[in-house]
């Protein structure tokens, strides 16, 4: 046995050491240690043997066993190692390849132009609130002084849902006003707040989808006046638009939640087909504003005679026009991916805002 022993160890050492791939070794291994291998069938044998013989025999077959499979297990790393290497040198990176096409999202126009709002009024300390855009008939009309079969609700294109159980009508808001009863209802004065978000209307033409947005502002205390309200929105324009010199004037209007009501126009001129912002012999309608109806503060259950406000609402599509030239309302919300990398603006990009407003 001993003989027989010495003669395979010697021929496996020689097999391991010059098999030449991993499949080869595995061959090897399975054809010693395997269920059928040579040192397998030898140890199976051992039983036959006579006791003294069996222990020396065994005790070699065993130290022989434990020496090919750690020969075995050295040489397959040996292997791995060198494929590990083969792959590294093949596939190493090509650092003066051109780089692939990196894209980028960018930020809808609507989108900057609410940031932008918001950060011009946040720098003035109005405080952001929102409500619902499904709204009820209470806080969209009622409590802005506009009750039932009011002349104001057939200029509202109103999208109502089918009656709920409850009676209470409900319906896509027209305007962000209910953010106005909602906050005063909800919280004590004084409130200086805007409300961006979402409005509904039953329109679709160049200058209408029947989805907008608005801003609403809302200012009340015990001292606010009308110089409060110009002042507050003529440096809003300055900073919005960037531009010295923006002429502005208030044209008397209504809204039954306003008295009095007022248009604000920014001053423009049209030439050869283009709108160019400030100066001018021209005017353009931005939006509406006026000192809080005491009607409406009485509602909500303030004494109007110890509070008093401005409110104002704007339309962020078309000042988002003005701002940037962009010709078609409709576009805003048509998903074309080249209208919005022409319009777009980059992630991050936040321009000079506040430098607008301390000019
Ligand atoms: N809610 C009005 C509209 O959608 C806009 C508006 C006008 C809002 C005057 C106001 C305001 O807060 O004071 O036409």
């Amino acid at each position: 046995m001993q003989h027989e022993l010495k003669v395979l160890r010697d021929a496996l050492i020689i097999q391991i050491k010059d098999s030449p791939n991993l499949e080869n070794l595995e061959e090897l291994r399975v054809g010693a240690l395997g269920k059928k291998g040579s040192l397998t069938e030898l140890m199976k044998g051992l039983g036959k043997l006579e006791e003294s013989e069996r222990r020396d025999s065994g005790t070699a077959l065993n130290n022989l066993k434990n020496e090919i499979t750690s020969l075995i297990e050295v040489r397959k790393k040996e292997f791995e190692a060198e494929i590990l290497n083969q792959r590294l040198k093949e596939e190493k990176v090509d650092v003066t390849l051109p780089a692939r096409p990196f894209f980028r999202g960018s930020v809808h126009p609507i989108a900057q132009v609410i940031d932008e709002m918001m950060a011009i009024f946040g720098s003035m300390g109005f405080e952001i609130r929102s409500g619902p855009e499904i709204e009820e008939d209470f806080y969209n009309f009622t409590a802005l002084n506009i009750p039932p079969e009011h002349p104001a609700r057939q200029m509202h294109d109103t999208f109502y849902l089918p009656d709920g159980d409850e009676g209470e009508r409900k319906l896509l808001r027209t305007h962000t006003s209910p953010v106005q009863i909602r906050t005063m209802i909800a919280e004590k004065p004084p409130h200086r707040i805007i409300a961006p978000g979402r409005t509904y209307r039953r329109d679709y033409d160049i200058t209408h989808t029947p989805m907008f947005h608005q801003i609403e502002g809302l200012v009340v205390d015990n001292s606010t006046h009308m110089g409060h309200l110009k002042g507050c929105l003529k440096d809003f324009v300055n900073a919005y638009f960037e531009v010295e010199d923006l002429q502005v004037r208030f044209r008397p209007s209504y809204f039954p939640f306003t008295e009095p009501s007022a248009e604000m126009d920014i001053g423009c001129s049209r030439e050869k087909g283009q709108l160019i912002l400030g100066g001018g012999k021209d005017w353009m309608e931005i939006l509406g504003c006026g000192m809080v109806n005491p009607l409406v503060l009485k509602g909500v259950g303030l004494n109007p005679d110890e509070y008093q406000g401005f409110a104002f609402g704007l339309g962020v599509e078309r000042l988002a026009m003005l701002k940037y030239g962009i010709p078609d309302l409709r576009a805003f919300f048509d998903s074309d991916m080249r209208w919005l990398k022409h319009y777009g603006f980059m992630p991050l990009d936040v321009p000079s805002l506040i430098s607008g407003l301390s000019r």
